[in-house]
């Protein structure tokens, strides 16, 4: 096809370059989550390979509801004082009886997701046999990894073919154009191969999540700024 960015005309110019301002957006948000989410799985401030490990592959020496507590499911605590509460009886062995005085904590903040018919239904926290269960040393679960990569690769995968498309109307040589245009769904590959990689073979796939992920940030900034230079500044291009 002969369409070239700089000739479009100014409502399609204008509709790209809102797209792509969008997908930045979009992009500093995931950061943003990964900073909140991923970094702290170890305890620690700041991203490290330890904490992909975890978040992928999981902590071998705390439990599973534990490592949750102290990260994503800390928002539904009562106060950080139920997370104590909840340790020590871990630490104390989990016994049934001493279960009876965190129970309120599971019915009152987590019920409502983690039950049958909750949004976290593959993981119920009705009564103290699913509590108990979620504190055992346990690896990441299969279900979630799998629903987060499917989200993650339907969404990425789409957002990418947009974007590619529109890079390739660019008027770059056609050698960048198609190495550009390949980049994120090489990265994409890369990344979600490496959380699994990390969860089922071995924690040293945790080093490649790092710079797959920096490769599609790469990407996504060659996607976005390439194809607002070429439309709004290159008036070399033709006239029209
Ligand atoms: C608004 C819904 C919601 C509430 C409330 C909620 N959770 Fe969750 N929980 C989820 C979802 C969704 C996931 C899976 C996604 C994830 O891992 O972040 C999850 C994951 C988990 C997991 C890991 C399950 C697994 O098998 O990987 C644990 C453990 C957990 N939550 C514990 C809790 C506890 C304890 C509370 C209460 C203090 C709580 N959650 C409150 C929605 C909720």
């Amino acid at each position: 096809m002969n369409i070239q960015l700089s000739q479009l005309s100014l409502i399609h110019k204008l509709i790209l370059t809102l797209f792509l301002i969008i997908m930045g957006v979009s992009y500093l948000f995931a950061a943003l989550n990964l900073q909140l989410k991923v970094s702290l799985a170890d305890g620690e401030k700041g991203l490290s390979v330890r904490d992909i490990e975890y978040t992928y592959r999981g902590d071998p020496g705390v439990t599973l509801l534990e490592a949750m507590i102290r990260t994503s499911m800390k928002q539904y605590l009562p106060s950080p004082d139920a997370a104590l509460d909840i340790e020590q009886w871990i630490a104390d062995g989990k016994t049934r009886g001493d279960y009876e005085q965190i129970r309120w904590i599971f019915e009152q903040k987590c019920v409502r997701c983690h039950k049958p018919s909750g949004e976290a239904n593959f993981r119920p926290l009705t009564d103290y046999e699913e509590v108990a269960a979620a504190a055992t040393p346990q690896k990441r679960s299969i279900t979630s990894l799998a629903s987060f990569s499917h989200y993650h690769a339907f969404g990425m995968g789409l957002f990418s073919i947009v974007m590619a498309l529109i890079f390739s109307f660019s008027s770059f040589s056609i050698r960048i154009r198609m190495i550009v245009c390949c980049l994120p769904f090489v990265a994409l590959l890369m990344d979600v191969g490496s959380w699994w990689l990390t969860r089922l073979i071995s924690p040293i796939f945790a080093y490649t999540v790092l710079p797959s992920g920096g490769l599609m940030g790469l990407a996504f900034i060659l996607l976005i700024v390439g194809p607002l230079f070429d439309m709004w500044r290159r008036r070399d291009a033709v006239n029209s």
